[in-house]
Formats: C-alpha cells, structure tokens, sequence
C-alpha cells in the first residue's frame, strides 16, 4: 500500500509524493493578470507532490468575479511564467486549472457588459464578487442567456487555446480542467441547470457531450498525459441540483476513460463542507470502478475534508493522491507537517479572497515558529 510520501507517476509528471494543494482562488490578481505575490505564494507550497493553481479564466467570457487570474492575454501568461518558473526553481509540479464559470457571473465582468452565458437561461440564485472603487462586496449573479448551439465550439477552442498556451507559453506542467461546483461544464451536466432540448440536453448522453468534447480536444491539443478533470458528483456549490447522479458520473467516467488522462480529482460530499450528505447519495467506489473497468488508467485524486488519517485510509483503498485545501492555504510545508503529525496552522477565514500578503505569503513554516518560539 502506498504512503501519502511516496513518489507516484501521474501521466507524464513524475510528483515526489502523493500530497496535492487543491485550486484555492484567492482574488489576488488585478487585470486578471497573476500578481506580485503569486510567485512566492506558489513556491512556497512546492513540496508538494502537485501545485493546482486557483481556478483560471479561459476567455473573458469565463470571468465570473473580481481579480480572478485568466489565461487569454500575454500579459496573464508573462504573470504566471514568472510563478511556475519559481516553482520550478523550487522542485515543484504545477497545473493550472481551466475556468469557465458559466452563469455563475455578473454583467459587470463581461465583454460589453453583456449577460452571462449557460446552457439554460437559469439563475445560478448565488453571489460572485465585484470590486467597486477598490472596495469587495457580494452581489447577486446576472440572469444568464442560453448560449446557442453556434457558439459551443468557440468555447471548446477557448479551452484548447488557454490549455496550449499554458503548456507552451506559461510553462505549466499540464491543466486541470475545471468540471465541479457548479461552473460552465458541471452547468452542462445537470438537470437543474440544463434544460436543452438539442443534442447537449436531457438524457444523461446529452448533458455530458459538451464536458466530454471539451475534454476530448483539451487532450488532443496538449496530450492526455499532462491534463486532470475535477468534478463534484454532488456538491452544493452554486445550486446545483441533478436527479440521478450516480448514472450521469459513471457515464461522464466511461466517457473520460479513453482518452487517457493524467488524473480525475473528484470532491467527495458538499465542496468544503460535509462529505456525506444524507439526501444525495453517492457511491465513490462504484463511480471509480465505473472508471476502470472502462479502461481508465488515470490517478485518482481525492479531496474534501482530508487529514492525514483519512487520507491514510483513502490511499489504503484504492486512491492515488490526495488534495487538501484550507490546510494549504496555511500551511506551506504542509507535507513536512503531515510526515511528522505535527499541529497546523490554523486559516485565517478574513484573508482567504482580496488583499495582498497577510494571509497568502505569511503563514510560518514549522522552522519559522521554532524560530520564534526559541
Ligand atoms: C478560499 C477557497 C478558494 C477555493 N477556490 C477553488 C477554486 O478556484 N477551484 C476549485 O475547484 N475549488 C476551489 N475551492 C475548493 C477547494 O479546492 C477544496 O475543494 C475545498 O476547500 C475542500 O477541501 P479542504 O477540506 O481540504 O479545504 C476553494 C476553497 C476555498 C476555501
């Protein structure tokens, strides 16, 4: 059986160990454009056996809330070569996770000010954040308009052109594509945000075409051995709401199976809350066997509640590695204190979005606080 520190293939990275920093956006990025902080932020966390960054907007039109970083400009690119360039420095892998958010986005963050798009014109009923003289407050998403069935393939070649350019421009080591909480592609798939009528709606098929050919042309243009697919079977994140999930996940599974991916990461339960939830049932096994009994050769990757014996027990039954969240964000040695079972520092919630340093490049390694204790 596999110890959390033990090296693990992952398509064509080669990780140091099975310990993941989970995609934590972090509104840190003006212009959309990485900023100062993100390259000691990231490198700082490059023990880790894979850096995830925070979600990243494909397009303009993927922008759903303030200071989000994208990958459609050369200026985002020139920003995040500077971060993976010191990972890098610092041993580590990192991709960068492909964010469409869909309806979950307000006119004020899209091109000419203009509707958001999803597969329905339903309300994601949520809030997104604008910044507003320099000032963060939450407000209701727009209405969404229903994209029509002409402009689905400018999307995917959105995905194709963000995923290359991160590879050949920003120097990632792959993409993850971002398919859970409730964004564009998890909008696609279920049945309460997806009432199409064509070919990319109703049966279980239909709604996961559209994740399905995203993930198929990311795979052709950067290789499946350097992309990972998130999803959230039933997460709660931006009300979303399916009617028969379990088919729809083994189908979307058998669907990724052959093309070879480097990793899934799947959220087990409700994305930072409880992983079981009593009215939406769901068999993670059953989903993972789905997987490779179709062929599926990818690392599985877990996330959502983690600690170091739940982890233990998650490799110990057929999990490869392991994503942590909320732990990253405050601890950037975190595999080092997950080896010895040592105290973690504990998030500071008021810091988690905005802002610059406090709260992103000072949380203390194990060293820093002996230092200052002695
Ligand atoms: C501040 C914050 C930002 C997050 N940003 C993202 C994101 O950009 N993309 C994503 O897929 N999940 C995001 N998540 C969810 C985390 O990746 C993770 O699924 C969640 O925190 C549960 O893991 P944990 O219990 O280890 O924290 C975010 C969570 C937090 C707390």
């Amino acid at each position: 059986m596999p110890s959390l520190f033990d090296p693990c293939t992952v398509g064509a990275l080669q990780l140091a160990n099975r310990v993941v920093m989970a995609p934590l956006t972090r509104n840190r990025s003006p212009g959309a454009v990485p900023g100062p902080h993100a390259a000691l932020h990231y490198s700082q966390r490059a023990s880790a056996g894979l850096l995830i960054t925070e979600a990243t907007a494909i397009s303009h039109q993927g922008q759903g809330y303030a200071d989000v970083p994208g990958l459609y400009a050369p200026e985002q690119l020139a920003g995040w070569r500077v971060v993976t360039d010191a990972v890098h420095a610092a041993g580590g892998r990192i991709v960068t996770q492909l964010w469409h958010v869909g309806r979950v986005s307000h006119t004020e963050l899209q091109p000419n000010g203009g509707a958001p798009v999803a597969p329905s014109a339903i309300s994601a009923m949520t809030k997104t954040v604008l910044i507003r003289d320099g000032v963060a407050s939450f407000v209701e998403t727009s209405m969404p308009r229903a994209l029509a069935l002409a402009e689905l393939p400018g999307i995917v070649a959105d995905y194709v052109r963000a995923a290359t350019a991160a590879v050949t421009k920003a120097g990632f080591d792959g993409v993850e594509i971002h398919g859970a909480n409730g964004y564009l592609l998890d909008q696609f798939l279920k049945t309460g945000s997806n009432q199409r009528d064509d070919a990319y709606g109703g049966a279980v098929p239909h709604r996961a075409r559209f994740m399905l050919e995203v993930a198929a042309a990311v795979v052709a243009a950067v290789g499946g051995n350097r992309v990972g697919i998130r999803l959230s079977p039933v997460t709660l994140a931006n009300d979303r709401f399916d009617a028969d999930t379990q088919a729809l996940y083994e189908h979307v599974l058998r669907g990724l199976a052959p093309l070879g991916l480097a990793y899934v990461h799947v959220i087990e339960g409700a994305t930072g809350g409880a992983r079981e939830l009593p009215d939406r049932p769901f068999n993670y096994d059953a989903a993972r066997s789905a997987y490779r009994s179709a062929g599926g050769r990818g690392a599985w990757m877990v996330n959502n509640g983690y600690d170091r014996a739940l982890a233990d027990h998650a490799l110990a039954n057929g999990a490869d590695l392991v994503a942590f969240g909320k732990a990253y964000i405050a601890n950037p040695d975190l595999v080092r204190r997950l080896r010895l079972n040592a105290e973690l520092n504990p998030p500071d919630r008021s810091t988690f979005y905005g802002g610059g340093a406090p709260g992103y490049t000072d949380y203390p390694t194990l060293d820093e606080t002996a230092a200052v204790k002695a």
